[in-house]
């Protein structure tokens, strides 16, 4: 855990909100460092792009866009921000995020709080070029027209992003995931490809772990149909694994370690439904670098994390990348993408 040994038990005396914004402020005050260099054997393309690592820092950590070159530098193989609304909104009234320690676990209703997408956008124009940096994007809880505000986030990040992640699975805005549903989707994805450019960057898609039966089919068809570049499984849950922590009733979604079975089981269902036409990126309950090739093998090009971070420290997008490497050599891999789905 090294360095955040040392800082993890002051943030945790502090309730999880002011501790993570400690956390950036403590981020920003760091030397800005080069990413680390990685092995060629971790290295792969995915959607046109390169990531030097498959481990990812998963949107919601930075949600401004204020330390995504800082947490490059940690070793993340990328790095998204947001998620970012295109006019600026407070969120849900705090307490709104929760620390269920007992459960390695995190409970939020943040209701996308953020500073905006051009304020994002202005921040993004200064980062140097170094390393893979999406950018999340959302809607406004009051908009009168969601789809709008998708169409301007495409427009507004397409010169700074890396790529775009279409964010349809957050709990904590009343109605965003029926946006799921198949033509709502599909109107959704039309217009987003109408704003798309040639040129720009791709666009990813991601989902809830919370599906029913045959909606992963229905959502790889409109995504493919609409040439989606990489489905992200998944956002938190609105369901309750049992739980320890005094925190298990606070409604919201719910990430880390609980979330893990659930997310696994959702990325099985695309990849099943995809047949690897395309790709996945693993998100929910990752901690360990065991965690990490059992979604790789299971059909994740890439994988995120942020809960285990909380607990954990930024080191562990470099153990768990040190521990792929491993796992690799001793299965008799030389790449990462040639263990993608083969579980
Ligand atoms: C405090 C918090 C805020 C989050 N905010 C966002 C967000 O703004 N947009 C988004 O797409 N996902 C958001 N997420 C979800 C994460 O990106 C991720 O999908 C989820 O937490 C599962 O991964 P984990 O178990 O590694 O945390 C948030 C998660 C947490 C814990």
């Amino acid at each position: 855990m090294g360095l955040y040994s040392l800082f993890r038990p002051a943030a945790f005396a502090l309730d999880a909100e002011t501790a993570h914004r400690a956390t950036i402020a403590a981020v920003k005050l760091m030397p800005a460092r080069r990413p680390p260099a990685f092995p060629r054997a971790l290295k792969s393309t995915v959607a046109g792009l390169e990531f030097p690592t498959p481990v990812g820092l998963a949107a919601g950590f930075d949600k401004d866009a204020e330390v995504p070159e800082r947490m490059l530098g940690f070793g993340f193989g990328f790095v998204e921000v947001g998620t970012v609304t295109p006019r600026p909104q407070e969120g849900n009234p705090r307490p709104r995020l929760f620390r269920l320690s007992e459960d390695r676990a995190v409970i939020n209703r943040m209701g996308f709080n953020n500073r905006c997408q051009l304020a994002a956008a202005e921040r993004l124009r200064n980062r140097g070029l170094h390393g893979v940096i999406g950018v999340n994007i959302g809607a406004n809880k009051d908009s009168a027209d969601r789809i709008a505000d998708y169409v301007s986030g495409v427009r507004t990040m397409a010169e700074v992003a890396d790529y775009i992640t279409i964010n349809i699975s957050s709990p904590n805005t009343p109605g965003l995931r029926q946006l799921q549903d198949e033509g709502a989707l599909n109107a959704l994805l039309s217009a987003v490809g109408e704003a798309r450019e040639e040129d720009g960057p791709p666009i990813f898609l991601k989902v809830a772990p919370d599906l029913g039966e045959g909606e992963p089919d229905q959502i790889v068809r409109v995504a493919a149909q609409h040439r989606v570049d990489a489905i992200i499984v998944a956002n938190t849950t609105l369901s309750r694994p049992p739980l320890k922590s005094r925190f298990k009733d606070e409604q919201g979604g719910l990430s880390g370690a609980p979330l893990k079975p659930l997310a696994l089981s959702a990325l099985r269902a695309f990849h099943e439904a995809s047949g690897g036409t395309i790709p996945l990126i693993g998100v929910g309950g990752i901690a360990t670098a065991d965690d990490a090739w059992e979604r790789i093998r299971a059909g994740a090009s890439l994988v995120q994390l942020y809960s285990a971070m909380v607990y954990e420290g930024p080191g562990i997008a470099r153990s768990i990348a040190n521990g792929l490497l491993e796992r690799l050599l001793r299965e008799g891999f030389s790449n990462i993408a040639e263990a993608v789905g083969t579980g």
